[in-house]
């Protein structure tokens, strides 16, 4: 079975009491239940894991590489500042998509820079917990689409 890992950064733990004006008031727990639910419908399996560590998210996306199809990816802060996860993104050869609760663009200037848009496939942002559900919509088409073209 297609399985898709989903994997929520730094402070994305306190999400539903964390700024509710600019990330919504579900929580982590929930928008996880979602996706398990879509992922359901969808006929594949979501895995949900976190991480305040930035090495502990490294460790998370090199063993995703084994078996999953693809990574719906919240790099929380480490978005605009950290190399080493590009460096894993562009290195585990699975499809990863950058996605973010909020607008990144209609906020601070440092938010509009992201040192892992470049190795991502692609980047969903501002549509709350819908940016991880379109995420995963995406990666599920993208793994029939290779399925079928396999034969
Ligand atoms: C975020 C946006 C980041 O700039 C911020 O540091 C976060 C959350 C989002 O989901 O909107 O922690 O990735």
């Amino acid at each position: 079975m297609t399985v898709i890992l989903v994997l929520h950064g730094p402070n994305l733990n306190l999400l539903g009491t964390r700024e509710p004006g600019v990330y919504g008031s579900l929580t982590m727990d929930e928008i996880n239940a979602r996706l398990l639910r879509l992922g359901a419908n969808l006929g594949v399996e979501v895995r949900a894991a976190q991480s305040n560590n930035e090495g502990a998210l490294i460790d998370a996306l090199h063993d995703a590489r084994h078996w999953a199809a693809g990574v719906i990816f919240n790099p929380g802060g480490y978005t605009h500042t950290s190399v080493a996860l590009r460096d894993a993104i562009a290195a585990i050869g699975i499809p990863v998509i950058e996605v973010h609760l909020s607008n990144v663009y209609a906020r601070e200037e440092f938010r509009h820079k992201s040192l892992v848009s470049a190795v991502c496939r692609g980047k969903i942002s501002g549509l709350g917990w819908h940016s991880y559900a379109l995420a995963l919509r995406a990666l599920v088409e993208m793994a029939q689409e290779n399925d079928s073209a396999q034969g």
